[in-house]
Protein backbone atom coordinates (compact mmCIF):
# COMPACT_ATOMS: atom_id res chain seq x y z
CA UNK A 1 0.00 0.00 0.00
CA UNK A 2 1.23 3.65 -1.12
CA UNK A 3 2.49 5.68 2.13
CA UNK A 4 2.39 8.78 3.56
CA UNK A 5 4.41 10.51 5.17
CA UNK A 6 3.24 12.66 8.00
CA UNK A 7 5.59 15.25 9.97
CA UNK A 8 3.42 16.10 12.86
CA UNK A 9 4.61 18.45 16.23
CA UNK A 10 5.15 16.80 19.34
CA UNK A 11 4.81 18.75 22.66
CA UNK A 12 4.82 22.29 23.28
CA UNK A 13 6.54 25.24 22.11
CA UNK A 14 9.95 24.01 22.29
CA UNK A 15 8.89 20.26 20.95
CA UNK A 16 9.65 18.94 17.57
CA UNK A 17 8.49 17.27 14.19
CA UNK A 18 7.80 13.42 14.75
CA UNK A 19 7.22 11.20 11.17
CA UNK A 20 4.45 8.76 11.15
CA UNK A 21 3.93 6.77 8.03
CA UNK A 22 -0.14 6.32 7.25
CA UNK A 23 -1.74 4.59 4.31
CA UNK A 24 -2.62 7.00 1.40
CA UNK A 25 -6.14 7.04 0.20
CA UNK A 26 -8.56 9.17 -1.88
CA UNK A 27 -10.06 11.69 -0.64
CA UNK A 28 -8.76 11.41 2.95
CA UNK A 29 -8.67 15.32 4.56
CA UNK A 30 -5.61 16.35 6.50
CA UNK A 31 -7.82 15.65 9.83
CA UNK A 32 -8.45 12.39 9.04
CA UNK A 33 -4.43 11.84 8.24
CA UNK A 34 -4.28 13.25 12.20
CA UNK A 35 -7.42 11.39 13.31
CA UNK A 36 -6.04 8.09 11.93
CA UNK A 37 -2.45 9.00 13.41
CA UNK A 38 -4.42 9.23 17.08
CA UNK A 39 -6.69 6.48 16.75
CA UNK A 40 -4.43 3.54 15.40
CA UNK A 41 -0.90 4.82 15.92
CA UNK A 42 -0.14 7.27 18.85
CA UNK A 43 -3.10 7.33 21.31
CA UNK A 44 -1.01 10.52 23.16
CA UNK A 45 -1.55 12.98 20.14
CA UNK A 46 -3.84 16.18 21.20
CA UNK A 47 -5.33 18.23 18.33
CA UNK A 48 -8.72 19.56 18.08
CA UNK A 49 -12.09 19.97 15.77
CA UNK A 50 -15.54 19.70 16.16
CA UNK A 51 -18.01 19.87 13.02
CA UNK A 52 -15.91 18.38 10.09
CA UNK A 53 -17.46 20.01 7.84
CA UNK A 54 -16.23 23.58 7.75
CA UNK A 55 -18.80 25.31 9.86
CA UNK A 56 -17.17 25.72 13.86
CA UNK A 57 -13.31 26.79 12.89
CA UNK A 58 -11.68 24.55 15.58
CA UNK A 59 -9.86 22.24 13.20
CA UNK A 60 -7.25 25.11 11.53
CA UNK A 61 -3.39 23.82 11.66
CA UNK A 62 -0.29 24.91 9.95
CA UNK A 63 0.08 22.48 7.08
CA UNK A 64 3.06 22.75 4.68
CA UNK A 65 3.81 26.38 6.73
CA UNK A 66 0.46 27.52 5.24
CA UNK A 67 -2.81 28.01 8.18
CA UNK A 68 -5.35 25.64 6.72
CA UNK A 69 -8.66 24.01 7.88
CA UNK A 70 -7.87 20.84 8.17
CA UNK A 71 -11.12 19.17 7.44
CA UNK A 72 -11.96 20.53 4.70
CA UNK A 73 -8.38 20.61 2.84
CA UNK A 74 -7.60 17.12 0.61
CA UNK A 75 -4.11 15.85 1.57
CA UNK A 76 -3.29 14.69 -1.79
CA UNK A 77 -3.73 18.42 -2.75
CA UNK A 78 -0.80 19.49 -0.25
CA UNK A 79 1.17 17.22 -0.18
CA UNK A 80 4.82 17.11 -1.32
CA UNK A 81 6.51 14.38 -2.82
CA UNK A 82 4.81 11.79 -0.51
CA UNK A 83 5.01 14.15 2.74
CA UNK A 84 3.17 16.64 4.24
CA UNK A 85 4.20 18.57 7.57
CA UNK A 86 1.67 19.82 10.15
CA UNK A 87 1.75 21.95 13.33
CA UNK A 88 0.26 24.05 15.57
CA UNK A 89 -1.43 27.29 14.10
CA UNK A 90 1.38 30.34 14.09
CA UNK A 91 0.85 33.37 16.77
CA UNK A 92 -1.17 31.61 19.44
CA UNK A 93 0.54 29.51 22.32
CA UNK A 94 1.21 26.04 21.93
CA UNK A 95 -0.58 24.10 24.77
CA UNK A 96 0.31 20.59 23.30
CA UNK A 97 0.63 19.16 20.16
CA UNK A 98 -1.43 20.58 17.34
CA UNK A 99 -3.83 22.68 20.15
CA UNK A 100 -2.96 26.14 20.43
CA UNK A 101 -4.46 28.64 23.04
CA UNK A 102 -7.36 30.64 21.63
CA UNK A 103 -7.42 33.02 24.70
CA UNK A 104 -5.28 35.21 23.19
CA UNK A 105 -7.92 35.63 19.84
CA UNK A 106 -10.71 35.73 21.12
CA UNK A 107 -9.43 38.26 24.10
CA UNK A 108 -8.64 40.60 20.70
CA UNK A 109 -12.51 40.47 19.95
CA UNK A 110 -13.45 41.53 23.79
CA UNK A 111 -10.16 44.33 23.17
CA UNK A 112 -11.95 45.45 19.65
CA UNK A 113 -15.33 45.91 21.27
CA UNK A 114 -16.55 43.74 18.16
CA UNK A 115 -19.82 42.80 19.45
CA UNK A 116 -23.40 43.68 18.46
CA UNK A 117 -25.23 46.09 19.83
CA UNK A 118 -28.51 46.09 19.54
CA UNK A 119 -30.87 48.86 19.35
CA UNK A 120 -34.10 47.19 19.64
CA UNK A 121 -35.32 44.88 22.56
CA UNK A 122 -36.89 41.83 21.97
CA UNK A 123 -40.17 43.79 22.49
CA UNK A 124 -39.90 45.61 19.04
CA UNK A 125 -40.43 44.95 16.02
CA UNK A 126 -37.13 43.79 13.95
CA UNK A 127 -36.30 46.59 11.84
CA UNK A 128 -36.54 45.97 8.60
CA UNK A 129 -33.03 46.28 6.37
CA UNK A 130 -32.98 45.68 2.76
CA UNK A 131 -29.96 43.52 1.42
CA UNK A 132 -29.29 45.34 -1.43
CA UNK A 133 -28.83 48.48 0.56
CA UNK A 134 -25.02 49.12 0.10
CA UNK A 135 -24.37 49.06 3.72
CA UNK A 136 -25.78 45.74 4.28
CA UNK A 137 -23.92 44.75 1.23
CA UNK A 138 -20.64 45.51 2.79
CA UNK A 139 -22.06 44.11 6.44
CA UNK A 140 -23.14 40.46 4.31
CA UNK A 141 -19.79 40.24 2.62
CA UNK A 142 -17.97 39.67 5.69
CA UNK A 143 -20.59 38.12 8.24
CA UNK A 144 -19.60 34.13 7.38
CA UNK A 145 -16.73 34.19 9.51
CA UNK A 146 -16.04 30.70 11.45
CA UNK A 147 -13.56 32.56 14.20
CA UNK A 148 -11.17 30.00 12.90
CA UNK A 149 -8.04 32.21 13.76
CA UNK A 150 -6.38 31.32 10.05
CA UNK A 151 -6.18 35.02 9.09
CA UNK A 152 -4.57 35.95 12.68
CA UNK A 153 -2.19 33.25 12.23
CA UNK A 154 -1.16 34.58 8.92
CA UNK A 155 -0.84 38.05 9.92
CA UNK A 156 2.62 38.86 9.84
CA UNK A 157 1.51 42.34 11.58
CA UNK A 158 -0.27 40.21 14.68
CA UNK A 159 3.47 38.27 14.82
CA UNK A 160 4.93 41.67 15.21
CA UNK A 161 3.08 43.48 17.46
CA UNK A 162 1.24 41.45 20.29
CA UNK A 163 -1.47 44.63 20.58
CA UNK A 164 -2.53 44.17 16.88
CA UNK A 165 -6.46 43.48 17.17
CA UNK A 166 -5.90 41.16 13.91
CA UNK A 167 -7.80 40.27 10.43
CA UNK A 168 -10.63 38.79 12.19
CA UNK A 169 -12.02 41.25 14.72
CA UNK A 170 -11.36 44.15 12.29
CA UNK A 171 -13.50 42.59 9.90
CA UNK A 172 -16.24 41.60 12.34
CA UNK A 173 -15.90 45.40 13.39
CA UNK A 174 -16.20 46.42 9.45
CA UNK A 175 -19.42 44.26 9.28
CA UNK A 176 -20.97 46.13 12.89
CA UNK A 177 -19.85 49.71 11.42
CA UNK A 178 -22.14 48.91 8.46
CA UNK A 179 -24.74 47.36 10.12
CA UNK A 180 -27.40 50.13 10.79
CA UNK A 181 -29.17 47.50 13.66
CA UNK A 182 -26.41 48.58 15.60
CA UNK A 183 -26.51 50.85 18.43
CA UNK A 184 -23.18 51.92 18.76
CA UNK A 185 -21.58 52.09 15.04
CA UNK A 186 -18.95 54.92 16.59
CA UNK A 187 -18.40 53.38 18.93
CA UNK A 188 -16.67 50.50 17.11
CA UNK A 189 -14.96 53.36 14.99
CA UNK A 190 -13.40 54.64 18.15
CA UNK A 191 -12.69 50.69 19.39
CA UNK A 192 -10.68 50.48 16.16
CA UNK A 193 -8.94 53.76 15.74
CA UNK A 194 -6.97 53.47 19.01
CA UNK A 195 -3.65 51.77 19.84
CA UNK A 196 -3.55 48.38 18.07
CA UNK A 197 -6.30 49.38 15.54
CA UNK A 198 -6.98 49.25 12.05
CA UNK A 199 -4.19 51.86 10.90
CA UNK A 200 -1.21 49.28 12.08
CA UNK A 201 -2.49 47.40 9.16
CA UNK A 202 0.66 46.96 6.41
CA UNK A 203 -1.77 45.48 3.30
CA UNK A 204 -0.10 42.45 2.81
CA UNK A 205 -3.20 40.48 2.18
CA UNK A 206 -2.24 37.42 3.61
CA UNK A 207 -5.33 37.22 5.75
CA UNK A 208 -7.61 37.12 2.85
CA UNK A 209 -5.48 34.52 0.67
CA UNK A 210 -5.68 32.20 3.58
CA UNK A 211 -9.42 32.96 5.03
CA UNK A 212 -11.14 29.43 3.96
CA UNK A 213 -14.64 31.07 3.66
CA UNK A 214 -13.23 33.23 1.03
CA UNK A 215 -13.49 36.53 3.36
CA UNK A 216 -11.72 39.74 2.39
CA UNK A 217 -10.57 40.91 5.85
CA UNK A 218 -7.45 43.30 4.34
CA UNK A 219 -10.53 45.33 2.09
CA UNK A 220 -12.97 45.29 5.53
CA UNK A 221 -10.15 47.13 7.28
CA UNK A 222 -9.08 49.71 4.13
CA UNK A 223 -12.61 50.35 4.86
CA UNK A 224 -12.19 51.13 8.55
CA UNK A 225 -9.06 53.45 7.85
CA UNK A 226 -11.28 54.91 5.44
CA UNK A 227 -13.98 55.97 8.59
CA UNK A 228 -11.39 56.60 11.05
CA UNK A 229 -9.29 59.28 8.42
CA UNK A 230 -12.83 60.82 7.90
CA UNK A 231 -13.69 61.56 11.25
CA UNK A 232 -9.59 62.56 12.26
CA UNK A 233 -9.59 64.97 9.63
CA UNK A 234 -12.88 66.57 11.16
CA UNK A 235 -11.98 66.15 14.71
CA UNK A 236 -14.41 63.66 15.49
CA UNK A 237 -12.39 60.93 16.94
FE1 LIG B 1 -11.18 32.41 9.80
FE2 LIG B 1 -11.69 34.05 7.68
FE3 LIG B 1 -12.83 34.51 10.11
FE4 LIG B 1 -10.20 34.93 9.75
S1 LIG B 1 -11.88 36.07 8.73
S2 LIG B 1 -11.16 33.91 11.54
S3 LIG B 1 -9.67 33.27 8.34
S4 LIG B 1 -13.16 32.72 8.77
FE1 LIG C 1 -15.20 22.31 12.14
FE2 LIG C 1 -13.05 21.85 10.60
S1 LIG C 1 -13.83 20.60 12.22
S2 LIG C 1 -14.32 23.63 10.63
Amino acid sequence: MEMLRAEIWRGDAGGAYRTYKVPRQANRTVLDVVSHIQRSLDGTLAYRFACRVGMCGSCAMTVNGRPRWTCRTLVDRVARNGRVRIGPLRNLPVVRDLVVDMAPFFGKWRDGEARFMPSRTRDDPPEMVRADEPERAAASAGIECINCGICHAACDTVAWNPDYLGPAVLNRAWTLVNDRRDADREGHIRAVARGGGCHLCHSHQECSEVCPKGLDPTAAIAGLKREVFRRAVRGRL
